[in-house]
């Protein structure tokens, strides 16, 4: 069965794709990624971006798919204290703003780090690091107290050989500055899990080898230490047979681990073939983490391939996540609902269904002030909607309500970038603090999530500010 689509004239449609549908897809595999998982006692998440936040395909797919959100880049120092005291949390800020409208939690990524760290700290005299990073540490979690289910506290400490990297903060204070930054993290957010995460962890090898003697080391001494995030940046037919004992070994020490941060690599171009063994690189995965008790979850790193840090970063290498560059569910998808315990029956309905801005207009009056894009996602009960508004007019528009009428039916679950009331008839969206304004030419999308009894069409028209938009 092909994908539900619905733009704002193609809802008749997609009601008669639903009806076919329903017969097949199961409603655990529609319920998406999330839902499976949490019935296992588990999360599933991805990496978000601030700029991904913009792409409606994706966030269709991130509303409906995953209950946690790792921020891609902008936790890290050189986006939150660019320079010595002077802090940005408005990044950080946005994507626990999305990943809150969407019910997801947030895991922070990551408080120390090597990489993505300003000058200022490398080049500081050794004997001031240790007071800048606990400055840094307490600033950073006290600022997200309460909104993050947990902390990379310190980000790839190790070298392949299991020694410690020799960076700024190991040249400053020695192998201390872990439990130092642990310790410290905890006194200002006590509430956080506290993670140290690092890559090539995931097997059983000199590197994970250390990372079981820091943890144990760290515990035998009291420090506060909740998890290891094995990042699990795989290379297709890769995965490590010794991922789950790897797993359990550090769960007997009484911590959780999480997959934290999974791509499966393939070399371009991605054959079919390479698509299945990726699919049983994506299985391998999720089965073990059910396997291990003390497996919290597991996060991708970014929705789709078209999102992934792969290409940027491994020369020929891509195709690395369970979504294509549209934002369509490859067969590491299929695999991973089905070691989730639902149905690959009719992925195509759970995931991201094809999602292509609305073919016709819906102005019900004179051009407007506006233009309206609208995205349905649909499965058998539920729906994502994504709406991209556009200022067609010559001023800037500061402070927005965007009016439309919801089927029969549909109630708004949960929203993102906007705030709906009431969750069903004719309701109005009002702009967030940073997507008010708008410039001419300018746009923002919002959208919600609804359930909906069988009509699962878009809104017929809509208003912005009581004028009405044109569809496009
Ligand atoms: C990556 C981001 O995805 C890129 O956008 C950025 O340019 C570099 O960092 N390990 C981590 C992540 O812990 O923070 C990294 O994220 C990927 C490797």
């Amino acid at each position: 069965m092909a994908v539900a689509v619905a733009g704002l004239a193609a809802g008749a449609l997609l009601v008669t794709g639903l009806a076919a549908e329903a017969g097949s897809a199961s409603a655990a595999g529609s319920a998406g990624l999330k839902t499976l998982a949490e019935a296992k006692g588990r999360y599933f998440g991805t990496a978000l971006t601030q700029s991904n936040l913009s792409v409606p395909a994706l966030t269709a797919v991130a509303a409906a798919q995953f209950d946690m959100v790792t921020p891609g880049n902008e936790m890290k120092w050189d986006t939150t204290e660019p320079s010595n005291g002077s802090y940005n949390f408005a990044p950080g800020d946005q994507i626990v703003s999305y990943a809150q409208s969407i019910g997801a939690k947030v895991r922070g990524h990551n408080l120390v780090w090597h990489s993505q760290l300003p000058s200022w700290v490398s080049s500081l005299p050794t004997a001031q690091v240790q007071a800048a990073m606990e400055a840094h540490i307490t600033t950073e979690a006290t600022h997200y107290k309460g909104k993050v289910y947990s902390w990379d506290v310190v980000n790839e400490p190790f070298n392949e050989d299991g020694t410690l990297r020799q960076d700024a903060f190991y040249a400053a204070m020695g192998s201390g500055y872990i439990a130092d930054a642990l310790r410290t993290a905890h006194a200002a957010d006590p509430g956080a899990k506290l993670y140290l995460n690092d890559y090539n962890i995931e097997g059983e090898n000199a590197k994970s080898d250390a990372m079981y003697n820091l943890v144990s080391s760290l515990k035998a001494q009291g420090v506060p230490i909740d998890g290891v995030g094995l990042e699990s940046h795989f290379i297709l037919g890769q995965v490590p047979s010794t991922l789950q004992a790897n797993m359990q070994r550090f769960a007997a020490l009484g911590v959780n681990v999480a997959v934290t941060e999974l791509d499966d690599r393939i070399q371009l171009p991605a054959s079919s073939a390479n698509l299945s063994q990726q699919a049983s690189d994506y299985a391998a995965v999720v089965n073990a983490c059910l396997t291990v008790t003390g497996c919290v979850g597991v996060s991708q790193w970014g929705v789709g391939d078209a999102d992934s840090w792969i290409p940027g970063t491994f020369s020929g290498y891509g195709a690395a996540t369970m979504y294509d560059n549209n934002y369509q569910p490859k067969p590491a998808y299929s695999a991973v609902v089905t070691a989730l315990g639902g149905s690959t029956s009719s992925p195509s309905a759970s995931a991201s269904a094809s999602a292509s801005p609305s073919p016709s207009a819906s102005a019900t009056g004179s051009a407007g002030a506006c233009k309206v894009a609208d995205v349905v996602n649909a499965w058998n009960t539920g729906l994502t909607e994504n709406i991209t508004l556009t200022n067609t007019g010559s001023t800037t528009i500061s402070g927005w309500s965007l009016g439309f009428t919801l089927p029969a039916g549909q109630t708004v679950t949960s929203a993102w970038n906007t705030t709906i009331t009431p969750a069903s008839g004719t309701v109005t969206g009002v702009n967030l603090s940073y997507n008010g304004t708008l410039a001419p030419g300018a746009a923002t999308t919002i959208g919600f999530q609804a359930t909906h009894t069988g009509n699962a069409a878009a809104p017929a028209a809509f208003t912005l500010n009581g004028r009405s938009c044109t569809a496009g």
